[in-house]
């Protein structure tokens, strides 16, 4: 897989991938845990056209075959934006005591996301989980990891960021101890209908701006 390099501040370095990487990743993710018959990635289509989203338009992705357990990647100024359909079961494990005393921020304290995704389930419906998939350390694109054992035998579902090791559960909430200070951005986003979201727009009455947070 061809991937461009940038050379982060502590001298290592952090593979940036492509719009192609992205396709390469989800489908390769495809075959990695399609055989188990659990969580399949896939990829949504970008709306409206490349140039308005290039420009920072909101964007409506249709998640209507989005099917429990799966996670769809779109791009949206730049960044990649991953999307989740979580089932009750993964919901459960985000309140569970043995995993709530491992975060770093389970409370969603630091300005990490908007209001409306301040809660245990950091999103605007619980099932739904929208979460810029930038790593908070020094912006690697974490890995869907999001069966019980994938990354060590306690491993509850979650993201894991390969480059130093950082680790998210499935709401984005960074574990305590690892490179990565704070939690998944959330972006600004709404429901305009009950099979689409709009990224880039916030629900009526609330302000929320990406710029305003800790860390991207
Ligand atoms: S970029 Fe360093 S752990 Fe993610």
């Amino acid at each position: 897989m061809a991937v461009s390099s940038t050379a982060v501040p502590n001298g290592s370095e952090c593979e940036e991938p492509s719009r192609r990487d992205f396709l390469y990743i989800a489908t390769g993710a495809v075959g990695a845990v399609g055989a188990a018959g659990i969580a399949v990635p896939l990829i949504a289509q970008l709306q409206p056209d490349a140039a308005v989203v290039a420009a920072g338009a909101p964007i409506d992705v249709d998640i209507s075959g989005v099917a429990p357990g799966q996670q769809i990647l779109v791009k949206w100024r730049g960044h990649p934006i991953f999307i989740v359909n979580r089932p009750p079961e993964a919901l459960k494990v985000l309140q569970e005591q043995s995993l709530v005393s491992k975060l770093s921020d389970p409370d969603s304290k630091a300005l990490q996301q908007p209001q409306y995704a301040a809660n245990w389930h950091r999103s605007a419906k619980p099932e739904f989980l929208v979460l810029v998939g930038v790593c908070t350390h020094l912006g690697c694109i974490p890995s869907f990891q999001p069966n019980r054992g994938e990354v060590d035998a306690s491993w509850p579902g979650g993201y894991f960021c390969p480059c130093h090791g950082s680790k998210y559960d499935l709401a984005g909430r960074v574990y305590s101890g690892v490179p990565a200070p704070y939690n998944l951005p959330v972006p600004p986003y709404t429901f305009t209908d009950a099979k689409t979201i709009r990224i880039g727009e916030n629900p009526a009455g609330a302000t929320f701006d990406l710029a305003d947070i800790v860390q991207l």
